[in-house]
């Protein structure tokens, strides 16, 4: 479990059904959320550009957030960056 240095516990449930081995530090915590019903946005298979962007409106609060925000200000520009591609990547 070495690339789960947050939300550990809800990452580790959703570690066996994905891809562990390719995702980059933090990616898997957003499965606990994004993905698990329609309730939140999807954000697989989409333009890396455009997650990056949103992550950094979350940051910086021009995007309104209920979670986000405080989710956002945990990554660093380049952690965003390595895991909006590999959420482009996947389906
Ligand atoms: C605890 C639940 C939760 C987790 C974990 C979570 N998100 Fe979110 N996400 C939300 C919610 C709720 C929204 C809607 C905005 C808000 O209310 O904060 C959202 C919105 C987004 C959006 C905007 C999508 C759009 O089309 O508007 C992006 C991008 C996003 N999240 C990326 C991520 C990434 C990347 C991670 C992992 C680092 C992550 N989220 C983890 C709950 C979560």
């Amino acid at each position: 479990m070495i690339f789960m240095p947050r939300c550990t516990a809800l990452a580790a449930a959703l570690a066996a059904g994905l891809a562990a081995a390719e995702a980059p530090p933090g990616a898997l915590s957003c499965s606990g959320c994004h993905g698990s019903d329609a309730t939140f946005p999807r954000i697989t298979g989409r333009d890396p550009a455009e997650i990056v962007s949103l992550l950094a409106g979350f940051r910086d609060g021009i995007q309104p957030a209920t979670l986000m925000d405080r989710i956002a200000r945990g990554l660093t520009p380049a952690e965003a960056q390595a895991i909006a591609d590999w959420l482009g990547a996947q389906k």
